[in-house]
């Protein structure tokens, strides 16, 4: 429109912005002939005849959206294009027209006519109750949907005045229309809670690009040319939205699962003065879950950083009446590590700062009479003080080169791995990978699982997980609350990793295959 008006200046330069007697003549003449005569076309192009040749184009779309609007074979469109001309030649001819009149009921047009096909039912119940001649002048998403449903009635343009009068109302449309406004509650089960990574990350989110979130995350040269736009975005986030948002909804067995993002970024959970604010809002997540009946929630990532809240032990001690569970997931993250150690290994090296998982993998390993070596002297004697009498005979001091599977969590000297043998292979029990990788050894992912198929809406990615793949803190909330465990598994306290791993995989969670 915007091109016509420019191309025509001449033409639209005489025009008026606004004149009462055209606007009203359009008026007038939409709701007689062009709704009239459209109706009865509408009613043609449903008889056999030119319904199997022309109008079923349309209709091959039952569940519409705004596009369907304009699918129509080239004959139709012409035949609407004559219908709407009628006012517009008319306002021409008497010399009423106006930008108004002109521009406005092309807008009009194609406003209704995306309304009536974007399938989803927003008018509010006391605009008609206010003005009940409302529903003769104007449809709704629901009642043009019903024409797509059952073909036969609601043949009306915009304004179903004419089907009231010819008699082909769906009886329905009431009660659809009602249905459609009553969405049902979908309050979660099990709750995990994220947050953003790198400034991209926004983009990878379900509600970013569909084809990014869909892959895993990896740095896009092209997303630094939308730099100014992320960094307006974060400057929002940063000033004004205080609280976690949802990300994505699944269902599994009879579990409404939900993810909820803390709307920051990790160098954020690494700035000390940060901790108050960051704390404030996990804190307010999980009061809200627990208010809305939640029965796990999880905390992913750094959510649950030792600094920040000692893996969720400040909010039991915060909060001592909670009735939603919270998990940490660092039993089941050293489970799957123990169990991604390949058959018959005798010894494993393990790197990273002593924590909870640490600590885990240690004791499992031992029990399992796999030796655990250490590089430094003094790391080795802290292991052995925290170990029992017998796990302590089985770990040891090694060197470098003698190990060629490596455990290796956070706070780890990640330039120590140029020195591991070629062809050794890397398990990370950290929340991050590594950020350099040798070509010639093999990484693992970070502890996470492939999701059995039964879980519904997983479209999306975690982070840079492969698809279908979800992180130990996601898996771990999903089980506690399937196997009903009526503690909280976080802070100090871990599972036994027997346990947590058997009913995993009792659930139809699979391990992943290493990337090669
Ligand atoms: C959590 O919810 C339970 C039951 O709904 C309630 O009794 C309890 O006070 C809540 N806890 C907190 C800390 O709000």
């Amino acid at each position: 429109m915007y091109l016509v008006y420019i191309t025509f200046p001449e033409v639209f330069h005489h025009l008026p912005f606004w004149r009462t007697d055209g606007v009203i003549l359009t008026a007038l003449l939409h709701v007689g002939p062009v709704e009239f005569l459209y109706y009865w076309l509408h009613r043609a192009l449903h008889h056999h005849f030119l319904y199997s040749r022309y109008h079923s184009h349309h209709h091959s779309s039952i569940v519409t959206q705004p596009i369907t609007s304009v699918i129509h074979p080239f004959a139709e469109i012409v035949a609407y294009f004559v219908i709407f001309l009628i006012p517009i030649s008319a306002t021409i001819f008497t010399r009423t027209t106006s930008m108004a009149s002109l521009f406005g009921y092309i807008l009009y047009i194609d406003f209704m006519n995306n309304l009536g096909h974007c399938n989803f039912e927003f008018f509010p119940k006391n605009l008609f109750s206010l003005f009940p001649l409302f529903k003769y002048l104007c449809y709704t998403p629901s009642f043009h949907s019903l024409h797509h449903t059952k073909f036969r009635t609601n043949y009306c343009l915009f304004m179903p005045i004419y089907d009231y009068i010819y008699n082909t109302m769906d009886e329905s449309s009431d009660d659809t229309y009602e249905i459609s406004l009553k969405r049902p509650k979908d309050l979660p089960d099990v709750v995990h809670l994220t947050h953003l990574t790198t400034l991209d990350s926004i983009y990878h989110l379900p509600y970013g690009f569909s084809s990014l979130a869909s892959n895993p995350q990896t740095s896009n040269w092209y997303l630094r040319l939308m730099w100014p736009f992320t960094f307006v975005i974060k400057i929002i986030l940063a000033w004004i939205h205080g609280r976690t948002f949802i990300s994505e909804r699944n269902t599994f067995e009879k579990l409404n699962l939900q993810s909820w993002v803390v709307p920051r970024f990790t160098n954020q959970y690494f700035l000390k003065w940060q901790s108050t604010r960051l704390n404030k809002i996990i804190g307010e997540a999980i009061l809200e879950a627990n208010s809305s009946g939640v029965k796990v929630l999880s905390l992913g990532l750094l959510n649950q950083r030792e600094e920040l809240n000692a893996y969720g032990e400040l909010y039991i001690q915060k909060f001592p009446k909670l009735k939603v569970k919270i998990v940490d997931g660092s039993s089941l993250a050293a489970a799957i590590v123990v169990n991604s150690i390949p058959k018959g290994t005798s010894q494993v090296l393990l790197r990273g700062n002593f924590n909870n998982v640490f600590f885990a993998i240690a004791k499992a390993l031992c029990e399992a009479n796999v030796q655990v070596a250490m590089l430094h002297q003094d790391e080795f004697t802290k292991l052995q003080l925290r170990l029992n009498t017998k796990a302590r005979e089985s770990s040891a001091l090694s060197t470098i080169a003698s190990s060629k599977i490596w455990l290796v969590g956070d706070g780890w000297n990640e330039d120590e791995q140029m020195k591991a043998l070629k062809g050794s292979l890397f398990i990370p029990f950290s929340q991050f990978p590594p950020k350099k990788m040798r070509k010639d050894c093999f990484y693992h992912y970070t502890p996470s699982m492939r999701a059995p198929p039964s879980i519904k809406n997983m479209h999306s990615c975690e982070n840079w997980l492969p698809r279908r793949a979800m992180s130990a803190g996601r898996i771990a909330g999903i089980v506690h609350a399937l196997e009903g465990w009526n503690v909280h598994e976080c802070g100090s306290t871990t599972f036994c990793l027997h346990q947590i791993w058997d009913a995993t995989i009792r659930h139809g969670f699979q391990t992943l295959h290493t990337p090669s």
